[in-house]
Parts: C-alpha cells; sequence; structure tokens
C-alpha cells in the first residue's frame, strides 16, 4: 500500500512530563488538537540511540477507551519517523507484562503501552501512554526527561497518511510501503512464558485432589480477563466460575479497577460470602495483583516475602535459576529482608517504580521482588505482573498442601510469621487533596526533621527523620527526596509520600510499619493504631489537606 507523509507545525504543551509510569491525563485532555500527536512524536525523537529509523516497536494497551484511536495515531506518527515494524496485540489489546513479555521475546528496540494502569478509564477519567525500553522495562529518567524535552521545543510532528485505519482485529502481517504492522494474538506468547515459570502440572494434580479449593480470579473489567480465562480455565482446569469480570470494557464498567480492599469490593465481599480458598485480581492492565482469602488478607508486603521463601522449593523457574537477590520499594514492610538475611541473599532497598528493579535484574543481582502497592514480581520480564503472583500462589499452595494436606492461605501466612515473626504494615491514602497544602505539609515536616529526633509521640520514641535517598547500585544515578521517613527506637516506622501517579490534585500517602516477634495474630488495623495517631500527629495532616479520614486504607 502506498502511503505519503505530511508533516503538521504544532506548539508546545505544558506539563507532558512522563511520571512515575508515563504520561497520564484525563481523557480529554489527550484529546485536545496535537496533544496526543506531539507527545507521540517526542518519543520517537528521543527513542535512545539508533533512533526510531528502521526500529521495531511493540504497541498495546489495557483496552481502554481512546486506547484504539491512539494506536492508530502511534502507527501513522511512528511510521513517519522511520519505525520499520510494529508489533501490535490484537485490538491493541497488550497486559502491560504481556508487552514487556513481547519486547523482550522479540528483541524489539522498545515499545509503547496504552494505559492509565488502574485509573479509570472512559471518556471522562484517565489516559497514558508510557514508553518502555529494550530490556521491557519502564524508560529511565534519561529517556522520560529527553521525551520531555522534546515537549518543550516540538514545532512540528510527522505522520503517514493512509486510505483506511490499520486493521487491528486480523492476525498476522500488514505490509506498507516503508513499514510493516503485525498483529499477534494477545494472549499466547506470554501463557507459554507462564507456563514455563511455574509447574502448571502440580497446581492441576492439586485442583483435582482438592475438589473444595476454590478459586476467584476478578479482573475488574480490565486487560487481564482473557489472560486469566486462558491460564486458570483453559490450562489449569478450574470452571468457568472460577472467573469474574473478565471481559475487558473500555470505561472498566465504571469501577476502579484497582485491586485492593476498597476498589475490589465486590470480590472482598464475594471471597467472604462464598469461603473462598484463593482470591485474587489484577488492575486495568494487569501488572498490579491483590491475593486474599475467606479469613486472610495477604498484604502485598508479606506477599512477595512468602514467595521469596518457597521459590526454590517450588517453583521451576527458581528452581532452575536459583535466586540471584531480592529487593523491595522503601515503604515496602522489610518481611523480604527477613527471607533475605534467612537465605542469605542480597536484599535492595529502592525508591518507589518498578523501574528501579530493572538495572538490578538486568545486572543479574535480583530474582524476586515486590511493592506495597500491589505490586510483585520477577526478572522474568521488567515489568510487575499480576496474573504471575496469582499463578505463583497457586504454586506454592499446591505444594505445601503435598506435605499438609489443607494448607490454606492463612495456614501458609502464621507458617512464614512463626518462622520469621510479622511486620505489621498498613497504607492510609489521602486522594485528590489541595496539591499546595500537601506539598507544605512535607515540606514542614522535613524542616522539623531534627527538632523532633528524641521526641515520644503517642508512646513512640523518635530515632531519625531523614528523606529517603537512593544511588543505584548499577549506573550510580542518585534519586533524591523518595519520601520522608519518621524512623522509631522500636525500628517502626512511619512515611510519608506523594503520589507520583494521580492526575488530578495530589495524593499523600501514609505508609505504616511495626515488627512483632512473638504476637502475629492481631488485626493489623488494631495492632498499628497507635502509630497511625502519631503519623496524624506529626504531620498534622488534617490541618493541611482538611481532610480526616483516608478515601482508601490498605
Ligand atoms: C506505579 C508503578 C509502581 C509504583 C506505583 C506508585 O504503579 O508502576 O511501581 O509503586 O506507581 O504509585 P504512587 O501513586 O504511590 O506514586
Ligand atoms: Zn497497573
Amino acid at each position: 500500500m502506498s502511503t505519503t507523509t505530511t508533516t503538521v507545525a504544532t506548539t508546545p504543551f505544558d506539563g507532558q512530563k512522563p511520571g512515575t509510569s508515563g504520561l497520564r491525563k484525563r481523557v480529554v485532555v489527550f484529546q485536545k488538537e496535537h496533544y496526543t500527536e506531539n507527545f507521540i512524536q517526542a518519543i520517537f525523537t528521543a527513542m535512545p540511540a539508533p533512533g526510531a529509523q528502521g526500529a521495531t516497536i511493540v504497541v498495546g494497551g489495557d483496552g481502554r477507551y481512546y486506547m484504539r484511536d491512539v494506536v492508530q495515531k502511534i502507527i501513522r506518527i511512528g511510521a513517519a519517523n522511520g519505525i520499520a515494524r510494529f508489533i501490535v496485540g490484537q485490538d491493541g489489546i497488550l497486559s502491560t507484562p504481556a508487552a514487556s513479555a513481547l519486547i523482550r521475546k522479540r528483541e524489539a528496540d522498545g515499545g509503547i503501552i496504552l494505559t492509565a494502569s488502574h485509573n479509570p478509564g472512559g471518556p471522562n477519567a484517565d489516559f497514558g501512554i508510557k514508553y518502555n525500553t529494550r530490556n521491557g522495562g519502564p524508560a529511565p529518567e534519561s529517556v522520560t526527561d529527553a521525551i520531555y524535552a522534546a515537549t518543550r521545543t516540538i514545532t512540528e510532528y510527522h505522520q503517514v497518511t493512509l486510505d483506511a485505519p490499520v486493521d487491528l482485529t486480523t492476525l498476522g502481517c500488514q505490509h506498507f510501503a516503508g513499514f510493516d504492522v503485525e498483529i499477534v494474538d494477545s494472549v499466547t506468547d506470554y501463557v507459554e512464558l507462564t507456563k514455563s515459570i511455574f509447574d502448571f502440572d502440580l497446581i492441576r494434580r492439586f485442583r483435582q485432589q482438592s475438589p473444595d479449593f476454590s478459586l476467584l480470579f476478578d479482573a475488574l473489567n480490565g486487560v487481564t480477563g482473557p489472560y486469566g480465562r486462558r491460564i486458570f480455565v483453559d490450562e489449569l482446569g478450574f470452571p468457568e466460575s472460577a472467573l469474574d469480570q473478565c471481559t475487558p470494557l473500555e470505561d472498566f464498567g465504571g469501577c476502579h479497577p484497582d485491586p485492593n480492599l476498597t476498589y475490589a469490593d465486590k470480590l472482598v465481599a464475594r471471597v467472604e460470602r462464598e469461603k473462598v480458598a484463593l482470591g485474587a485480581a489484577s488492575d486495568g492492565d494487569g501488572d498490579r495483583n491483590m491475593v486474599l482469602s475467606h479469613d486472610w488478607f495477604v498484604t502485598p508486603s508479606d506477599s512477595v516475602a512468602v514467595i521469596a521463601h518457597y521459590a526454590t522449593e517450588c517453583i521451576p523457574y527458581f528452581q532452575r535459576q536459583g535466586l540471584r537477590g531480592l529487593a523491595r520499594s522503601m515503604p515496602t514492610s522489610c518481611a523480604i529482608d527477613r527471607v533475605a538475611a534467612a537465605k542469605g541473599l542480597e536484599i535492595f532497598e529502592v525508591p518507589t517504580g518498578w523501574k528501579f528493579f530493572g538495572n538490578l535484574m538486568d545486572a543479574g543481582r535480583l530474582s524476586i521482588c515486590g511493592e506495597e502497592s500491589f505490586g510483585t514480581g520477577s526478572d522474568h520480564i521488567r515489568e510487575k505482573d499480576g496474573i504471575w503472583a496469582i499463578v505463583a500462589w497457586l504454586n506454592i499452595l499446591a505444594h505445601v498442601n503435598q506435605t499438609q494436606p489443607a494448607a490454606s492461605v492463612r495456614s501458609i501466612m502464621r507458617d512464614f510469621y512463626q518462622t520469621y515473626g510479622r511486620n505489621y504494615f498498613t497504607r492510609y491514602d489521602y486522594e485528590e487533596v489541595d496539591a499546595d497544602g500537601a506539598a507544605q505539609m512535607i515540606n514542614d515536616l522535613r524542616a522539623k526533621g531534627n527538632d523532633l529526633v528524641g521526641q515520644t509521640i503517642n508512646g513512640f520514641t523518635v530515632a531519625a527523620v531523614n528523606d529517603f535517598e537512593y544511588t543505584d547500585p548499577i549506573d550510580h544515578s542518585v534519586s533524591r527526596n523518595q519520601g520522608l521517613r519518621v524512623i522509631f527506637e522500636d525500628s517502626s516506622r512511619i512515611i510519608f509520600r506523594l503520589s507520583g501517579t494521580g492526575s488530578e490534585g495530589a495524593t499523600v500517602r501514609i505508609y505504616i510499619e511495626r515488627f512483632d516477634p512473638v504476637e502475629f495474630d492481631i488485626d493489623a488495623q488494631v495492632a498499628l493504631k497507635p502509630l497511625v495517631d502519631a503519623a496524624l500527629e506529626v504531620s498534622q495532616l488534617s490541618k493541611y489537606t482538611g481532610r480526616n479520614e483516608p478515601t482508601v486504607i490498605t
């Protein structure tokens, strides 16, 4: 098919700075004339050497409203900038982990993932564009800075004119003058990878031998529905009734596709009512996960620690490779540190954001990592992976049941606490508060810093106050101001941080943690109440934000 290239004059937009996970804005913002085109052009302008000319990129997203329009724009603008091959998920669908896997498998030069992750979708909700590099991981700051710089100086963008939109539904390769578009099945490569990691035979046997064991997977109408169906039903043999909300919808059925106790309330209620043995959910784009049972909620900080504990005992991928090292984001609880210590492994504490794990993985020093923000994963790809974590739990449950029949999520957690003690953890979120008030609160707390040391707040004596700063051990880049920590003499911690992923106002997060070596049966909210009160007192949060209650507690 012949194509012509046109150049369109444009002017920069303010605020096209990619955050932790790309550029996220309301759909109506992306729909402004030239807004999306400018940003896409900036990505191609800034693509790391050797650049866009002749490159292959993977394109796909979580199916949210406006995604398919943007896939077409990426193809037109990318082709005019010299991209030779677009590998696109069928109908534009690729979960974030599937996109990362595809970039790696096909040795593409990068990928563009269209998602606002766990933020709501639809004409009045959010959209997002994120660039991943050739290792399959989110672009490092050097690249996002270059993209931002390009958005600041842009004067024109280039696009090819096509007679009709590219057909995204038919599998196979379509040739155009100067470039190819290859439409791939969204699920198959990812399922193959997952099967190579876990012991599917063991899980199948466990399911057959334990008719009482029930699974309920809720995709929250996000992208993981088809992935979940293929893995849980087609491969592992769970009944169709193990799936809920597994058809991707452009507006996620009006729900907030974030797997936590607040937004996945439908799942939580069903798991309790139906006495489900393993309940699980994933977010809009499939990289987050939540795991629970009718009698236990597994906090993400514990989940990654448990997976690390059992990895070389029963997960074939780690039995083959061994564990190279473990890691968590700074606000994530220190449970995984205890596993690392017991196994004699290196442990890394990185700033919030999955991209910080990538360098460690590429350098062969990190196998399993997680974040309190419902992110869990390993070096099989360079994104966190919701389905991976859920299958990991199935694999562990199947394994433990071989020697302890009727082992459950709860019994596995009890065993874990018995071995390591319990790091009680909770997070309070205050969403969409006034940005100036939130920034002021953090600044004032920082300024108080050393004066607080030695003071006793609600029974806890402050040992240190500092801003988390991270020097990447591989490329030695330094990230500052990654969260304000108030550390107490008994090692309890309170961390204050502003979210990097909101699209309106500011979101304040307070992370609260206390270690107890022997008492592990207290409700986390009860165990942490005195520390929560200390956090509210020391920060004067309600004065700065006007909020008396958090919007979400995890
Ligand atoms: C995204 C990133 C995660 C990160 C999270 C933090 O989901 O992929 O790696 O933990 O954002 O979000 P926040 O809103 O706390 O900045
Ligand atoms: Zn996500």
